[in-house]
């Protein structure tokens, strides 16, 4: 089954073709991040109008990359949330009317749903159930039990930033280009270990997550000019990894599960990765970088499964715009 995805839920407006929820046959990205740079984050209503300029184009784009057209599509998925609402709604929609108007079956998706199911993209045997993942992006640092396909169970999360947002906070607060995340990484690689130590909010008891605290300690050592910023940055990095990567491969072995996966931007994260797999005790799948930050293939993904499974949307179903594990 072919699937023509659609995902604009943040910043970049994606299509793609997918193949039973596992191939990708193409997966184009059109990024606002030049455009939203001179503001330092991403401005809403300024992404919205930039998605109805790019989701045609872009749209035609991954079916020509695909080598196909419209007639060789058997349904459409869009993202349904969450994500910003003026973002979503062009996306969405757009999806929307070609299911409409070619009278294809259509389906929402839930944008962190997509994340994880990045891990099904990757070629060779499918992921294994029960799997415990890690979700860290932008707007979502979430650990999540999946017993099965579309069975989550969220056992901790983060009660103040998300993982990226802490990293995109102190890159700027660095001097660093928008997104922080991967200039944050790169200054760490100039910097190195011993020089400061910022602290880690273990939240002992739970599996929950807090980077608020380790951001403002940034902001003290990065205004008392005491140390070099590729070091803060270093650390601030590690302090992160150790959080995630700790949570997580205790989490995993209390759980028994078969499988680490891990999804969303940060998951591109290189010392990230490189810890994860040292640090668990089972098996860690994470997708290449170019599917781990927002695309439409991975929402391909999750629909090929949820399609096979029977699942259809109505047209007139709305978005929503809040972190929702039992929406999916
Ligand atoms: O999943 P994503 O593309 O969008 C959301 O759904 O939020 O994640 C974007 C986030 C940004 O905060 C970005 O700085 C972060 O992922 N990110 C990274 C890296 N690459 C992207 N953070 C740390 N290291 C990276 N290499
Ligand atoms: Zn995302």
């Amino acid at each position: 089954m072919n699937v023509l995805a659609i995902e604009s839920s943040c910043d970049e407006t994606a299509a793609a073709v997918v193949v039973d929820g596992r191939v990708m046959r193409s997966n184009a990205v059109a990024s606002q991040i030049d455009l939203h740079a001179r503001y330092g984050g991403v401005v809403p209503e300024v992404a919205s109008r930039q998605h109805l300029r790019n989701v045609g184009p872009i749209v035609s784009q991954a079916l020509e990359e695909a080598g196909c057209t419209l007639d060789d599509i058997d349904a459409v998925a869009g993202t349904r949330g969450p994500g910003l609402a003026g973002s979503l709604l062009v996306g969405y929609n757009a999806a929307k009317a070609i299911a409409f108007g070619r009278e294809l079956p259509f389906i929402g998706i839930n944008h962190l749903e997509g994340h994880i199911y990045a891990n099904w993209l990757i070629e060779g045997p499918e992921p294994r159930f029960p799997a415990l993942c890690l979700v860290v992006s932008g707007g979502h640092t979430d650990l999540v039990f999946m017993e099965g396909h579309g069975q989550y169970q969220r056992l901790g999360g983060t009660r103040d930033d998300a993982a990226g947002e802490a990293f995109d906070k102190v890159g700027r607060l660095l001097g660093l280009p928008f997104p922080g995340g991967p200039h944050v990484a790169k200054a760490a690689l100039r910097g190195g270990p011993g020089k400061l130590a910022l602290p880690r909010a273990w939240m002992h008891g739970t599996f929950d997550f807090s980077f608020s605290g380790l951001k403002t300690a940034s902001l003290h050592a990065i205004r008392s000019e005491k140390y070099a910023p590729d070091d803060v940055a270093w650390e601030f990095q590690e302090a992160v990894v150790d959080v995630l990567s700790g949570k997580t491969s205790r989490l995993a072995r209390e759980l028994g599960a078969a499988e680490v996966l891990v999804a969303g931007g940060v998951a591109a994260n290189q010392r990230l990765r490189e810890e994860l797999h040292r640090r668990c005790p089972v098996p860690v799948r994470i997708p290449p970088p170019k599917l781990c930050t927002d695309n439409a293939a991975m929402i391909g993904a999750v629909a090929g499964h949820r399609l096979a499974m029977g699942q259809r949307s109505p047209l007139d179903e709305d978005i929503f715009t809040t972190n929702q594990w039992a929406r999916v």
